[in-house]
Order: C-alpha cells, then structure tokens, then sequence
C-alpha cells in the first residue's frame, strides 16, 4: 500500500504505516492527531465502531489499549491492510466491508462511535452522522473528527510541518455544519479541539432530554 503521493511518504488511507514510518511532519502530526481521538472517549473494555477506519490507523492502538473494535470500511483493500497491522500488533479488529452511509449493526450497538477523517470527504455528510448516531448506546459518545479547511491561523504550522501541499477539503469541516446533520437532537457536543486544523469534537447524549 505504501507510496508516494503529494501529501507524503505513504498512501494517505494508510495513516497506520505514515504515522510509524512516514516523514518526521507525518509522525508528528499523526502522533498528535491519534492521542486525540484516543484521549477523546473512553474506550477501553468498551464496544467500539470505527467508521472509514482505513487501515486501522486508530482501530488498531484501541484494540491495543483493550476496547473491542469493529472497523468499517468502503474498501477490501483497507480492511486487508488493517487485519494485517492489528495481526503484527497482536491484538483482534473485526473488519467488516460496509458503507458508513448504511452500516450493517442494529440500533445502539456501539458505546463509543468514532467518524475520524471522513466525514469531510463526502459530498452528503448527513447520512454518515445519522448512521453513527444510530448505532450509538443512548450513553454512548460519538466522536467527529477530520481537517477543516485550513483556518488562515493555522495553515502556517500546518504547511510548516507537512512541508509541501497540505490536504484540502471541498467540505470544510466544522461543528456547526455537523451539528446541523445530527437531526435527533439527543447529543449535544461536549468538547472541540482543534490543533493543526484537526477538529475533534465529542458528541453526548444531552441527559435532560
Ligand atoms: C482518509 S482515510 C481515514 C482513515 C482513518 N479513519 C484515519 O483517521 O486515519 C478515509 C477512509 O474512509 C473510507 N471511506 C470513504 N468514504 C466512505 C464511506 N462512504 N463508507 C465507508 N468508508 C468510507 C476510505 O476508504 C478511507 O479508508
């Protein structure tokens, strides 16, 4: 899977092998970007989904830290290459070719739901987010993740530290535009981060409704 592209060293899906042998902007950035998803839920001993979970990028460090996760994937290739980097990293990910658009869970099967770096690459968001919301645990946590389009405050440490090109969204990404698509209304966002132009933002369930 591994080669060049104008983003970096290795195929951007394969975030898993970039963030251990990329370029010295990748590892960087791809350490801070996966201690935040990790520090953004709770997950260990828990039943997780990642959705668009590539080649296991952060599907695999949480199978690691003891959560029991299920990727989900548009690409057989992907889950290939995330079976392959849980199996050396000795831990179990079930990988399940799927459309984050339609997943094939039942209602409220997950605790912890995460979105990280795809909801920016669709041109119809709204039934991604409805599909995690849905399998989501009434008590669950839903994690939104992706680039924003670069803010101008930003794209100076970003360039500086890709180095060259960085990537673009023709969505750009933001929490008011994710929470315009969580039509339930049952979670409210209860923390945003935003280093690098990475936004994280964690969605709960609002416990007065
Ligand atoms: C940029 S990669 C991100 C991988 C990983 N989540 C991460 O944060 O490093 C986006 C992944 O989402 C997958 N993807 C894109 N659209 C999808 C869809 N509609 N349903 C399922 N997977 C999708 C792609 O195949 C790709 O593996």
């Amino acid at each position: 899977m591994a080669q060049s592209t104008p983003h970096g060293q290795v195929d951007p899906a394969d975030y898993y092998v970039a963030a251990q042998s990329g370029s010295r902007a990748e590892r960087t950035f791809h350490a801070a970007r996966l201690r935040l998803l990790q520090d953004a839920a709770n997950t260990s001993g828990r039943r997780v989904l990642d959705v668009g979970s590539g080649a296991g990028f952060l599907a695999v460090p949480l199978a690691v830290d003891g959560a029991q996760v299920t990727g989900v994937d548009l690409s057989p290739s992907h889950i290939a290459a995330m079976d392959s980097h849980a199996d050396a990293a000795g831990v179990e990910v079930e990988g399940v070719v799927a459309s984050a658009a339609a997943l094939p869970f039942d209602d409220e099967s997950f605790d912890v739901v995460y979105l990280a770096s795809v909801v920016h690459l669709v041109s119809e968001p709204g039934a991604l987010l409805r599909e995690a919301e849905r399998v989501c645990k009434r008590d669950g946590q839903l994690v939104v993740a992706g680039p924003w389009r670069f803010h101008p405050k930003s794209i100076k440490a970003v360039k500086r530290l890709l180095g060259k090109k960085v990537e673009t969204t023709s969505w750009p990404f933001t929490v008011e535009r994710v929470q315009r698509y969580l039509l339930r209304s049952r979670l409210v966002t209860r923390t945003v981060d935003r280093p690098m132009g990475y936004v994280v933002t964690v969605w709960s369930p609002d416990r007065r409704k």
